[in-house]
């Protein structure tokens, strides 16, 4: 990596009164979670994740897609952050404002520290209601959720993870004030995010065209990199930490 252009975002982000970190699944790549597009391994590695995490695969086989979930809770639950996750929540101690945007919903921003986090695609570790029979949502405790399929207790319909499906919308609230603050950011950092699942994938051009800096953090080009000002190849939790170590040289 260029130790130019990790001075170049520094100085960037040190001039930033709005910092937006918008994440996705490769954030989390070296805590152990598998990316979305990576292949299911062990029990089930014949199953497609696309094909499993829809609306239309609960109400044909909903034990099927609960299963799923208990087992990929439970690989949640074992990981911890990655230097990654720390270096976006060291960001706070050194910037004024920073909102972090995930698409993620396995809570390893919350567990590094980070404290202003919008869920684009909601959290595996909450549960609702799958017809909102008390509003949207209608989120439901469930404490033993590895012992299979529960019901709701207001109207028996099947409880259901409180994320976001593909083909569903994503909360309202979550993704205007993401919006919102991605055509206020002075520089909005992506990280680990193939850009193809849309809206979350639009923040970045939004961001640009309303005069924000774009800078990209992943291993590969995709395409984010290209609309970005500046494309960082590497692992976040190596990229990551060398811009908060730049900037914590420039305090
Ligand atoms: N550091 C940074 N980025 C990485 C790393 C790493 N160590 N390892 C992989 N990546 C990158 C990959 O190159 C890829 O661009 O992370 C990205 C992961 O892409 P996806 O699996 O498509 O994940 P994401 O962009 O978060 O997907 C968006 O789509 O599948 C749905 O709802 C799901 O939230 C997910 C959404």
């Amino acid at each position: 990596m260029n130790p130019e252009d990790i001075l170049g975002a520094a100085r960037r982000l040190k001039s930033a009164k709005l910092l937006v970190v918008l994440t996705g699944a490769g954030v989390s790549k070296e805590s152990g979670v598998p990316t979305f597009r990576d292949a299911l391994d062990g029990l089930w590695a014949k199953y497609d994740a696309q094909q499993l995490a829809t609306p239309a695969a609960f109400r044909a086989n909903p034990k099927l897609v609960w299963d799923w979930y208990v087992y990929r809770r439970q690989m949640i639950e074992a990981v911890k952050p990655n230097p990654g996750h720390f270096a976006i929540s060291e960001l706070e101690r050194l910037l004024p404002q920073v909102v972090v945007v995930t698409q993620n919903i396995d809570g390893l921003h919350k567990q590094a520290g980070s404290s202003d986090i919008i869920e684009l695609h909601g959290n595996i570790r909450r549960y609702r209601c799958s017809a909102n029979c008390r509003g949207n949502p209608t989120l439901l405790e469930i404490s033993a959720w590895e012992n299979g399929l529960p019901a709701c207790p207001h109207c028996g319909h099947w409880v259901r993870p409180d994320v976001v499906w593909f083909t569903e919308a994503l909360p309202d609230e979550a993704i205007h004030r993401a919006q919102e603050l991605s055509r206020q950011a002075d520089v909005m950092l992506v990280v680990g995010t193939s850009g193809v699942v849309y809206p979350a994938a639009a923040l970045p051009g939004m961001a640009k065209e309303h005069g924000a800096y774009v800078i990209d953090v992943n291993p590969v080009r995709d395409e984010i990199s290209t609309i970005a000002n500046l494309f960082l190849a590497g692992p976040s939790g190596e990229v990551l930490s060398q811009i908060v170590q730049a900037l914590r040289a420039m305090a």
